[in-house]
């Protein structure tokens, strides 16, 4: 049994992005009965400003979003990343052997950070990675399941794991990402070039599970494809296509092969009309749970109260060792 850790950040709209690239794999681990934490990353979330009342909802809505998506309390934990005060304290002590090279050489903070002034930059964001890598560490996990975006700062992860454990002894595992074929990068349904994410602009490049179902089917059968119309997996010079055709895979769990063979010698038309029908559906029915889930705040703090203890119950032993070979005197 492996121990699986990830997290999302309570920081606006949700989207089939997170669904696809996260959550739809947390559930399948979690049938394999791997032991498993998911968490909410108020804490990552505040790197960039948040108004006070829109990250408390923000971070319940994420919590009815995983139970929604079939993240079972039963079987996982779930909880606060700011109710266990261990991930700040790590990451501090990480963030003692991380060099600042490496911490501007991380692809998101240069994206986060472009067009805006240094001087109004915070250091948190710099320092984001060495937070991440102490989630992910303190919990000795094994697999990290995300979407491709996260590769870099999980394989950093890794580089600090085993700095620490040649610098002052094996302390920590060293953690794998577990980043799926397909649905790991969805791009923006009107630009293939930029990764489909929350905080666009346009609100057509993105499907968001608030979205009804009729407005689902209006942006993908907008969605940009090209004009070979020619039904062929080929992401170099059809992106848009390679694109839906991901989108298809990751929410039917059928490989692309066998959805080109189908589609092949046909249009577009009928492919994204199916497409349509089938995301429209699962994200309906997602919306559906969550609205419910989101009813009941009670109930979505006594899943928080609950994950905080068995959270801190293993942060806590983690960090008792770090101190041990440190030299904090406990
Ligand atoms: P975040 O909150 O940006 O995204 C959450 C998860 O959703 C995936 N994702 C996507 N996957 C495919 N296509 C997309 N268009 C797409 N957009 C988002 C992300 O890859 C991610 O898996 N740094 C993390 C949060 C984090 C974390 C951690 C994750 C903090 N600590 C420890 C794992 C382990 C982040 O910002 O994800």
């Amino acid at each position: 049994m492996s121990r699986v850790f990830s997290m999302i950040q309570p920081s606006g709209r949700l989207g089939i992005g997170h669904y696809l690239g996260a959550i739809r794999h947390w559930e399948v681990l979690q049938a394999q009965e791997h032991d498993c934490l998911f968490a909410i990353a108020n804490l990552h979330a505040i790197t960039v400003p948040q108004a006070t009342a829109e990250l408390k909802q923000h971070s319940l809505d994420l919590v009815a979003f995983y139970l929604a998506c079939g993240i079972d309390p039963e079987q996982t934990t779930i909880f606060m990343q700011s109710d266990v005060k261990h991930h700040a304290e790590l990451a501090w002590i990480l963030s003692c052997i991380t060099s600042l090279g490496e911490l501007n050489r991380m692809t998101q903070f240069k994206d986060k950070s472009q067009n805006t002034k240094r001087e109004r930059i915070g250091a948190g964001l710099l320092f984001y990675p060495a937070l991440m890598a102490a989630d992910i560490l303190l919990y000795q996990t094994n697999l990290v399941p995300v979407g491709s975006d996260q590769k870099q700062h999980i394989e950093m992860t890794r580089d600090l794991a085993i700095r620490f454990n040649q610098t002052f002894g094996e302390t920590f595992v060293v953690p794998e990402p577990y980043i799926a074929d397909t649905g790991s990068r969805i791009m923006a349904l009107g630009d293939p070039m930029k990764k489909m994410s929350k905080s666009d602009q346009d609100s057509n490049n993105y499907i968001a599970l608030e979205d009804s179902g009729r407005l689902i089917q209006k942006k993908i059968m907008r969605a940009v494809t090209d004009s070979l119309n020619s039904f062929c997996y080929n992401p170099e010079q059809q992106k848009g296509l390679a694109n839906l055709i991901d989108l298809y895979a990751a929410c039917s769990h059928e490989d692309v092969e066998s959805i080109v063979a189908r589609y092949s010698g046909g249009g577009y038309g009928q492919f994204k009309k199916d497409l349509a029908q089938m995301v429209s559906g699962r994200v309906e029915e997602i919306y559906a749970n969550y609205e419910r889930y989101r009813r009941d705040t009670a109930y979505l703090k006594e899943v928080l109260a609950q994950g905080a203890i068995n959270a801190n119950g293993i942060a806590d032993q983690t960090l008792a060792v770090v101190h041990e070979r440190v030299g904090l005197l406990l």
